[in-house]
């Protein structure tokens, strides 16, 4: 069995004061932490904070939101693989639709960030997504193929295992409008045989993750779909209590 994973995708919120004092009340929630991983993906203004305060904890991830291809050098505003461990960053989210559709990234763009975080050692929480246009077009795996399969072209078989893949369709993203299980469990069918066709054997242990407005309140019925093995919330994961329910109801469901 996949572990079942959780992300939180803070996006452009919180100080570094608000990121430690979730992570000190996350931390004194009572969940199961065996049994469920745990990324929280910050601003890089709080990641130095966040690093030490979760120093020698063990249970929770850091992640950063985007990383720069290059290992250093003049690129203004940017960020390297090396700044991002130094505060303790283990995971970084590429190829969101944020960054995609607001900031221009192409696939190849998004493909050179994966392969410079995996080269230098951390590890990528790679989303992919089609708009609502390209569903109705019935255009889903031709767009997933394209976003997925320009990747997977590129890495090995060790490089996979470093690899987290969330779905996320665009449509869902911060609009309160989750994709139903039956969308979730086809378009996760569609991944799987993605991968599968690359990686034949090693396709089975890839987690993939369902993102879209998931929050407490809809979290029990996504956990049921057997497909997802996690989620990648943003707005509900501002909020530590429901972030830690919504911890609580995939780990439950994912391990009876
Ligand atoms: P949302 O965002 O949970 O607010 O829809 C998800 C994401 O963008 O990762």
């Amino acid at each position: 069995m996949i572990k079942p994973v959780v992300v939180a995708n803070w996006k452009m919120f919180k100080t570094p004061s608000e990121s430690v004092e979730f992570v000190d009340r996350l931390k004194n929630k009572i969940l199961d932490w065996e049994r469920v991983k745990i990324i929280l993906c910050a601003p890089y203004t709080s990641l130095f904070e966040m690093g030490n305060s979760l120093m020698g904890d063990g249970r929770i991830d850091l992640g950063a939101q985007n990383i720069h291809w290059e290992s250093e050098g003049a690129f203004t505003g940017e960020i390297s693989a090396a700044m991002l461990q130094a505060c303790g960053v283990e995971w970084v989210i590429v190829g969101h639709s944020e960054r995609r559709v607001l900031f221009g990234e192409s696939d190849e763009d998004v493909c050179r960030k994966v392969m410079t975080a995996i080269e230098e050692g951390l590890s990528v929480i790679f989303c992919v997504g089609e708009t609502i246009q390209e569903r109705k077009a019935g255009k889903t795996s031709l767009v997933l193929g394209e976003q997925l399969g320009t990747l997977l072209a590129k890495l090995t078989e060790d490089q996979l295992r470093k690899l987290l893949i969330a779905y996320e369709p665009i449509w869902a993203i911060g609009t309160g409008l989750n994709a139903t299980s039956e969308q979730i469990a086809e378009t996760h069918h569609i991944l799987r045989r993605i991968i599968e066709k690359t990686f034949p054997s090693a396709a089975s242990q890839v987690a993939i993750q369902y993102g879209g407005s998931v929050n407490q309140g809809n979290c029990k019925e996504l956990s049921e779909v057997s497909e997802v093995n996690g989620f990648l919330i943003g707005g509900a994961s501002l909020d530590v209590d429901q972030f830690g329910e919504i911890v609580k109801t995939i780990t439950e469901v994912k391990n009876r």
